[in-house]
């Protein structure tokens, strides 16, 4: 298959892990014969710096004549710790979103029995956890009208919704439903807001059509600790914009670690996939971040064009990196690999699923190539 894809490695960590994700891109690419092209583009505080914006319209236009855009993290302190700022980092992947009309966000949390150890929860509790939240990515408070008086004392963020932005999400997810464990939560604050009332009548609605899902509404309230106290009763959750970030933030350290988990944001006509972590900038350059979840947002990239035997491929190398202890130091305090070796590893068992691959120890260490 012929694919066009457009790199944006943004701020932090972002270039670093999605270097190794598309060196994962370029192992499927060798080992099934596929023809893949790939192009760097300009996003957040990256692009302030060399263009005045952080979504230069050349980087639009990449993206939307590309088949698919590969996004690697957004944020960096000096904008976070400047609430006054005229531009931010995170505006310009606001805006790509809006712009490429992605308005399902999918995220996939599936505890690795490898790593149960490494989850905050106790191992009966994350056990068998495996859900997919889908979140609408391009409306409500992030989009609605925004303000602040003049004396800059009084703000507000719109919270937006149409029926049609409601049910176009909720369609992919019922359809995500059927698929997997037939089971369907919309998680909400219908008590406290009309925004969350029209949800939950639309979405009821659609639900008639999904007579083989079981669908129940749940407050916010109680999923965010149902999804501690039994993560595995959950199938699809789906979501608004902002209910969706939160539960999947909190979602994202369940399973071990922040550095695993991956997402993909669809829309008619173009689609993005990116790692759920942030930008993390104090691990910037110092290959310590974890490309797992850069990873696996390439693998949902390649399932996404009906390629599973290459996602499966990318799955079944991380899995075994997870096996052999091939892992970052968010994973295993004690590890003596970092971001590039962890990524060396599992390009080079994509290409062959029993290359142990013989790790040279003297070169173990930051930047430095591992592999004899
Ligand atoms: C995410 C991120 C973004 C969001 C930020 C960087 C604007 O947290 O993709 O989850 O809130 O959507
Ligand atoms: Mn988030």
């Amino acid at each position: 298959m012929k694919l066009n894809i457009a790199v944006l490695g943004g701020d932090g960590i972002g270039p670093e892990v999605i270097a190794q994700a598309v060196k994962c891109l370029q192992a499927v690419e060798e080992n099934f014969g596929h023809d893949f092209t790939f192009t760097n583009g300009l996003i957040g505080a990256a692009a302030i710096e060399k263009t005045g914006s952080p979504i230069p319209e050349e980087t639009v236009a990449l993206c939307k004549n590309s088949d698919a855009t590969l996004f690697g993290a957004i944020g960096t302190p000096e904008y976070d710790n400047d609430p006054m700022a005229k531009v931010r980092p995170e505006d310009g992947l606001l805006y790509l979103r809006k712009e490429l009309d992605l308005f399902t966000n999918i995220r996939p949390i599936k505890a690795f029995p490898a790593l149960i150890k490494n989850s905050p929860l106790k191992r009966n509790i994350i056990t068998g956890t495996d859900l997919v939240i889908y979140r609408e990515l391009v409306s409500g408070m992030y989009f609605g009208e925004k303000s602040l008086s003049e004396d800059g004392t009084i703000a507000t963020d719109l919270c937006r919704y149409t029926e049609n932005e409601i049910s176009r999400v909720a369609h992919m997810a019922f359809k995500a439903a059927k698929k997997r464990k037939g089971k369907l939560t919309l998680v909400d604050k219908a008590h406290a807001l009309e925004t969350s009332r029209l949800w939950r009548k639309v979405v009821t609605n659609i639900a008639e059509s999904y007579p083989e899902v079981e669908f129940t509404c749940m407050y916010l309230d109680h999923a965010s600790m149902s999804i501690l106290l039994e993560p595995s009763s959950f199938d699809v959750i789906l979501a608004s914009n902002m209910i969706g970030d939160i539960l999947s933030a909190q979602c994202n350290v369940l399973i071990g670690s922040a550095g695993l988990l991956p997402s993909a944001s669809i829309g008619a006509e173009n689609a993005m996939f990116e790692p759920i972590h942030g930008s993390y900038p104090q691990a910037k350059d110092k290959n310590i971040a974890n490309p797992v979840a850069a990873i696996f947002s390439a693998a949902l990239l390649l399932e996404h064009f009906g390629l599973q035997e290459e996602f499966n491929a990318i799955v079944s190398a991380v899995h075994k990196s997870f096996m052999k202890k091939i892992v970052t130091i968010d994973i295993m305090g004690s590890t003596k690999y970092g971001t590039s070796s962890v990524g060396d590893f599992i390009a080079r068992n994509i290409v062959d699923a029993d290359d142990n691959l013989n790790i040279n120890d003297e070169n173990i260490g930051l930047g430095k190539s591992t592999i004899i």
